[in-house]
Formats: structure tokens, C-alpha cells, sequence
């Protein structure tokens, strides 16, 4: 049939052109597939390549357990508090004011539910801060700074409240929230971990 002889005739030619990696209009040649797939391989070898170097960027979980956050408490006045991330919770990092320490050390051991003296959360000559890690010791919700009835937070999950220490003083929350190891770095700084 004429269109079958037809075909077989340009298909005939086009193969010899394939052959001879000419180019046929906008139909990819045996040259092209050959530079397409040496391509492919360069491109699959420099990723094989570059995941020693990716894996060595990314911190291990070691270096990440271990890590530790620095805090810049520069402009941080009395009153203030930071939130700030280490080790995947959050950090309360608050600058109290005179009240508030007045009123962390008046309570009496026999009012706290985990009975701590604040002198023992908080650094000797550096009263005025306090670093507490910011979850509930109940069930885990973050509490509020800032709110409640001690000066302190309130979770609001539940309603437990926390004074100007951190200590529990309403539960369900049965534990002071905790006091991460922390140091100052200068007059400027707190290094968290
Ligand atoms: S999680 Fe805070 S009171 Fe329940």
C-alpha cells in the first residue's frame, strides 16, 4: 500500500540520519541520546559525590542533644521575659524585678507544694534572673508569663500557676518547672546548656 511504502521509506532515511547523528528537525538524534545520557551519569555521580559533604554539614543527634542556646539579654528590662528554644523546649528567660525577687524569697518552704528556696534556682548575685524551662509539669502545655495569681505564669491547659520562681504554688502540676544548667557570658549574655 502506497502510505505503508511510503513510511517504510522515510523511516529508512531517518534511521540513517540517527546513524550519522544528524539532526532531524526537532527529532532527537543517537548523538543527542548520547550526550542526554552522559549527562545523566555526571549528574548522578556528583550527587553520590556530595552526600558525604551534605551528611557532614547537617549536626548529628549527639551534637544536638548536646547543643546549647546562647541568649542575648541586653535590652531585656525588669519585668521582661524571653522565650527562647534549646535542645527542641522552650526556655522562659526573665529579668524579675524587685518585687517579684521579694516575693520568690519571703514565701514560706511550707506553702510551696516542692518546697525549693528560690536562692537555690536562681545564681547567687544574679537574683534578678530567672531561667526556667517552659513546660508544664503536669501534662506539658506551655505556660503564660506574665499571668495567674504569684506573679508568675499560669498554664492554661489545666490552671496550674507558677510564682516568680517557677515553683508550682496551684496545681495539677506536682513539680517546680525545671532549671536547665545555665552560665552568664559577660555582662550581655546567657549560654543555655
Ligand atoms: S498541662 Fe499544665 S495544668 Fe495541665
Amino acid at each position: 500500500m502506497e502510505v505503508s511504502s511510503k513510511n517504510t521509506v522515510d523511516n529508512t532515511a531517518e534511521s540513517k540520519d540517527i546513524e550519522d547523528g544528524k539532526h532531524n528537525g526537532d527529532q532527537p538524534t543517537r548523538r543527542d541520546f548520547m550526550v542526554l545520557a552522559a549527562s545523566a551519569v555526571a549528574c548522578v555521580g556528583a550527587v553520590a559525590a556530595s552526600v558525604p559533604f551534605i551528611r557532614s554539614w547537617s549536626p548529628d543527634a549527639g551534637v544536638a542533644a548536646s547543643g546549647s542556646t546562647e541568649v542575648d539579654i541586653t535590652n531585656m528590662k525588669p519585668g521582661d521575659t524571653l522565650t527562647v528554644m534549646w535542645r527542641g523546649q522552650p526556655v522562659f528567660v526573665t529579668r524579675r524585678t524587685e518585687k517579684q525577687i521579694k516575693e520568690a524569697e519571703d514565701v514560706s518552704l511550707t506553702a510551696l507544694i516542692d518546697p525549693e528556696p528560690d536562692a537555690d534556682r536562681v545564681h547567687a548575685g544574679k537574683e534578678e534572673w530567672l531561667v526556667v524551662i517552659a513546660v508544664c509539669t503536669h501534662l506539658g502545655c506551655v505556660p503564660i508569663m506574665g499571668k495567674g495569681d504569684y506573679d508568675g505564669a499560669l498554664c492554661p491547659c489545666h490552671g496550674s500557676q507558677y510564682d516568680s520562681s517557677g515553683r508550682v504554688r496551684r496545681g495539677p502540676a506536682p513539680k517546680n518547672l525545671p532549671v536547665p544548667p545555665y552560665a552568664f557570658i559577660g555582662s550581655n549574655k546567657i549560654k543555655i546548656g
